[in-house]
């Protein structure tokens, strides 16, 4: 087979001089159609290279949960498996049973009792859905078994829950009934939990790890909640744990927080492989506690080994390369790595806020002692002028993306700043940034506060 390639000999600084080509080619590019024709891989390399060279960098992104630095020998074997797709079962049976063992990894991290069924995804997203329609299905069947009506399904959760949550229910018409949070009451409690719940109710959602603050809903309370209502009432609503960040968190730095499969009341869990499970982005996973919590017709099987392998997801090609990272990571670090990784960015994470709460400007809303994250506001009698997306621009200058953002429904009026710690933010660059911020409320105050008549605006950051 012969591959072709385009001239490629050609190096981006002399184009502009090379004869018979008109100069406006070499000198723009298109950016609303294809070329008619195209130029050499140099010099189209050096363009996008150097127009991605203005996003910011992702290493001084302290709003992404998602990884941004692997070590070399990862960097390696993603580079020797970027081509392969996970899909393909059967070309792939190597990697397909390296899924298969992760998968049972985090079974087993999650304390699951017996044999489970999991799969991995693109992220937390989709594993989230992957969990709701878990929930939707067995719903609608018991629903249907029972002779009742099946129109108008509804998902209990708080306010809080990350967008993917609301894209669900948007996506398969159901009803999101959202508790509302407040600045005293940051997660979703039994009591409004419970006065959301009914016969219609297909599941309820507990977050371990809310992203707005970091902070972990109370999830043992919320099931023996559930629990107790079931006795009352017979209404058995079982319960998803969303644990995107804290699900690679929890089990390694509050073992003794029972929150996973330990209670009965969990079916589901998901987690982001590429947030604390440290892969590259493109990584997700999510299992369920036993095969009976996920109806069959959500299974699809593809050929495997000369027989059959059974798949769900809502992709069907997407990379493989991360799951052999995540392998390689359980592999490499073992649970005492993950435990160092996971206590070196708390450990940064509580450094930071407690800086930062010191300083009279600011209010502490979680100090990063659950996930390694935290999030803080303006004082009450904060009356200086500026606002917080005012110092997070103004941390642009210093290099630092930090991002300023309002909280959710019936407390959006109260505007926040978070830092996700993740592993390659030491503590020699947090002393920097702390720096860079005290610098940069400096500056704010030095020049006109005065609080313009048309207010800064909202920032668009999307949970
Ligand atoms: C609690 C929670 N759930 C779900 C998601 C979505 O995860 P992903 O970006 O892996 O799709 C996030 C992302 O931040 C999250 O924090």
């Amino acid at each position: 087979m012969t591959h072709i390639h385009l001239p490629d000999d050609t190096p981006a600084t002399q184009v502009a001089v090379n004869p018979g080509v008109a100069i406006d080619e070499w000198l723009t590019v298109p950016v609303d159609r294809i070329p008619e024709h195209g130029i050499p891989g140099a010099a189209a390399y050096q363009i996008v290279h150097d127009e991605a060279m203005l996003d910011g960098n992702a290493r001084l992104n302290l709003a992404t949960f998602v990884t941004t630095w692997m070590d070399d020998h990862a960097d390696r074997l993603y580079a020797q498996a970027y081509d392969k797709n996970m899909i393909d079962k059967d070309e792939y049976p190597a990697t397909a049973a390296i899924e298969a063992r992760c998968t049972r990894m985090m079974a087993r991290l999650w304390n699951a009792p017996g044999d489970t069924v999991g799969v991995s995804t693109i992220g937390s997203s989709e594993a989230c859905m992957m969990g709701g329609l878990a929930f939707l299905k067995r719903w609608k069947a018991a629903r249907k078994a029972a002779g009742k009506s099946t129109d108008s399904p509804n998902f209990v959760m708080s306010s809080s829950v990350q967008v993917v949550w609301e894209r669900f229910c948007r996506y398969w018409d159901i009803e999101l009934r959202a508790a509302d949070i407040t600045l005293a009451q940051p997660v979703l409690t039994p009591e409004s939990m419970l006065a959301l719940v009914d016969e219609n109710t297909i599941g309820v959602v507990g977050i371990l790890g809310v992203t707005y603050t970091g902070g972990y809903e109370p999830i043992a309370d919320l099931a023996a909640a559930l629990d107790d209502l079931q006795e009352r009432t017979g209404l058995d609503v079982p319960l998803h744990v969303d644990g995107a960040s804290g699900g690679m968190i929890a089990p390694f730095l509050q073992p003794e927080l029972v929150w996973d499969f330990r209670l009965t009341r969990v079916h589901s869990i998901n987690t982001s492989g590429h947030k604390y499970g440290l892969i590259y982005p493109g990584l997700g996973w999510v299992v369920w506690r036993a095969k009976e919590y996920l109806p069959d017709e959500m299974i699809f099987n593809v050929s495997y080994l000369g027989s059959e392998m059974p798949t769900l997801g809502l992709n069907f090609s997407r990379p493989a390369a991360q799951v052999l990272l995540q392998y390689y990571a359980f592999i490499r670090l073992g649970w005492h790595g993950y435990r160092t990784v996971q206590g070196v960015c708390q450990r940064v994470a509580r450094h930071l806020s407690s800086a930062i709460g010191a300083m009279a400007e600011f209010e502490l809303l979680s100090d990063g002692s659950d996930t390694p994250v935290f999030a803080w506001r303006l004082a009450d009698d904060f009356d200086r002028g500026w606002t917080l997306p005012m110092l997070s621009d103004r941390l642009r200058y210093y290099g630092w993306q930090v991002p300023a953002y309002p909280m959710p429904a019936a407390i959006a009026d109260v505007e926040v700043m978070r830092i996700v710690v993740r592993n390659g933010l030491g503590l020699d660059l947090a002393d920097k940034l702390i720096a860079d911020l005290r610098a940069s409320v400096a500056d704010l105050d030095e020049v006109d506060a005065t609080p313009s008549t048309t207010p800064a605006p909202r920032r668009a950051y999307h949970h």
